[in-house]
């Protein structure tokens, strides 16, 4: 194959990324009907490479046209009732926005925040699991407006010692395939993410892996009442395609289909390993943030949780140099063809600016 892109900036903001030559190629895809023979294992494949990069033999995998933020609505509606208390850890505008979302639905919220920077610590999230029995807690694994990396291994591992009931749902948007996962073994109900991060494709896909437990929250509660959104209608989609007799319910984005299976395959079968392509995302973090404090420039994740493995390896967030702001560097590394993202939350976003550097 040779295609090559059109000349354009560097675009590294965390998220949309750089999509390689391979994958945007597969989105221009030759129209395919969705439901025939040529078109069918490319979507099958992609639900089973998506259950490997998750690590997540046994979650369900849904795949629906739409951003990411359309997966909170998904666990709104599907995984989790009205009057539900749910416990929403807090390490940015991220976990602000899902709780939004979450009390949208009249699900009962309880944020439980970090100051900027920092991250729940687990004697907080042991104390607030022990005050009530909240049927699920939502953890973002990386808060793409503070860079902050939670542990979401310890914090599910916390949360089936002190409530095992607790459902354990994670925010990786701005970190699968960037950030090591093990959603089967970590004990991981649902995970929810979208297409334009660390999966390397372009934006228009919400994906959402829903283990076990989740399925049966789905399954005992009255159907959802929604009409897209309805995991009911999803589900047997998504096993009729992986079964190789499709059905019918939306059509599905057949060329952002291809560009993920395309991606998944470089993801899933090589050249690197996943475990290698964790680290080989360490590696770069580290230089990225190796590189800002040789600059004399801090990180808006705090000292204390850089040095604690705390500080996502798919971003970083850099606080200006005093008396200066977004004005005198974003559109000045614009000038050499880079595109770093301005800060996103809300009382700091003249404070700092993002680099992103997950995926490929
Ligand atoms: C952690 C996180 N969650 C959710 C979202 C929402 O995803 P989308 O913008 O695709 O709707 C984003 C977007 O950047 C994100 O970074």
């Amino acid at each position: 194959m040779t295609f090559h892109q059109e000349d354009h900036k560097l675009l590294m903001i965390p998220g949309p990324i750089e999509v390689a030559d391979d994958v945007l190629y597969a989105n221009a895809h030759a129209a395919v009907a969705h439901v025939s023979p040529q078109f069918v294992p490319v979507f099958g494949e992609v639900l089973q490479m998506l259950r490997k990069t998750v690590d997540a033999p046994s979650a369900q995998p849904i795949v629906v046209a739409g951003s990411g933020t359309m997966g909170w609505d998904m666990i709104s509606l599907n995984v989790l009732q009205p009057g539900d208390d749910v416990l929403v850890l807090t390490t940015g505008y991220f976990g602000d926005a899902f709780a939004d979302a979450l009390r949208t639905y009249g699900v009962q919220v309880e944020q439980l925040r970090a100051p900027v920077g920092g991250r729940p610590g687990p004697d907080e999230i042991r104390a607030k699991l022990e005050s009530k029995k909240f049927r699920a807690i939502t953890i973002t694994q990386v808060d793409t407006s503070t860079a902050v990396l939670s542990d979401i291994k310890a914090v599910s591992e916390l949360v089936h010692q002190v409530s095992p009931e607790t459902l354990v749902v994670v925010d990786g948007v701005c970190s699968v395939a960037s950030e090591e996962i093990h959603m089967d073994a970590w004990g991981i109900d649902v995970i929810m993410t979208a297409s334009q991060k660390g999966l390397g494709c372009p934006p228009g896909l919400c994906i959402v892996m829903a283990g076990p437990r989740a399925i049966q929250a789905l399954e005992s509660r009255k159907s959802p009442a929604t009409y897209y959104l309805n995991w009911n209608r999803w589900i047997p989609v998504m096993k009729s395609y992986e079964a190789g007799t499709p059905i019918y319910f939306g059509t599905p984005p057949t060329n952002l289909i291809y560009a993920l299976h395309q991606s998944l395959k470089t993801i899933t079968e090589g050249p690197v390993s996943l475990q290698e392509r964790y680290k080989m995302h360490r590696e770069a973090s580290k230089k990225v943030k190796d590189t800002i404090r040789s600059l004399g420039l801090k990180q808006l994740v705090s000292e204390e949780l850089q040095a604690s493995n705390g500080a996502s390896n798919s971003m970083t967030a850099v606080c200006y140099p005093d008396g200066l702001g977004a004005a005198d560097i974003l559109p000045k590394m614009a000038q050499r063809d880079i595109v770093f993202g301005a800060g996103l939350l809300k009382d700091y976003k003249d404070k700092y600016f993002r680099i992103g550097h997950m995926g490929h």
